[in-house]
């Protein structure tokens, strides 16, 4: 069992996304998330900011896709890294990433067990943020990355309100620069 409160090391998160066969470039993805992470981070100097559980949880964000591709790779990201016994902080992070986070009713339409899934943490927050500025190991906009998504599935309901709030969060994240 690993302990609970202890962050697995850089080295050990990533062997873990090898090991439960995540795919490579997602795993070069969740590299770049890292570096992205972590470059937000490094500027936010009103208010603290956990780095490691920023760059650890960043490399760990995607590792339900070890099992889907489908929006409930965040749900079983939570669930395998709870089952394994590792901090419900990194837990939090995978199931917060999708989109701008979703709430109880995004939930409902994507057929996830109907909750809320905001990011709430600073570190949630940044690391949402991060993957939403990079496109595979491409960096993009909010608006670019939006405008992929709108010309795919249209102006969804849910896609204008996920823009949206991952936009407040650029804003309150600039905030504290
Ligand atoms: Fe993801």
């Amino acid at each position: 069992m690993v302990n609970q409160e202890i962050l697995p090391s850089k080295e050990a998160a990533f062997e873990l996304l090898k090991k439960l066969k995540v795919p490579y470039q997602v795993r070069r993805h969740s590299l770049k998330v890292a570096e992205k992470a972590l470059e937000i981070a490094y500027k936010i100097n009103k208010t603290d900011v956990d780095l490691d559980l920023i760059e650890i949880g960043a490399i760990l964000h995607d590792i339900g896709r070890a099992q889907t591709h489908g929006f409930k790779h965040a749900i079983i990201g939570g669930r395998i890294l709870r089952e394994r016994g590792y901090p419900s902080k990194l837990a939090r992070i995978c199931e917060t990433h999708i989109l701008g986070g979703l709430d109880k009713e995004d939930a409902r339409f994507l057929n996830l067990p109907e909750k809320d899934y905001l990011p709430n943490s600073l570190e949630e927050k940044v690391i949402c943020l991060a993957d939403k500025l990079t496109a595979g190991t491409k960096e993009v906009t909010i608006e670019q990355r939006f405008q992929k998504w709108f010309s795919k599935y249209g102006k969804t309901k849910i896609l204008m309100k996920s823009k949206r709030r991952i936009e407040k969060i650029q804003e309150e994240l600039s905030s504290l620069m």
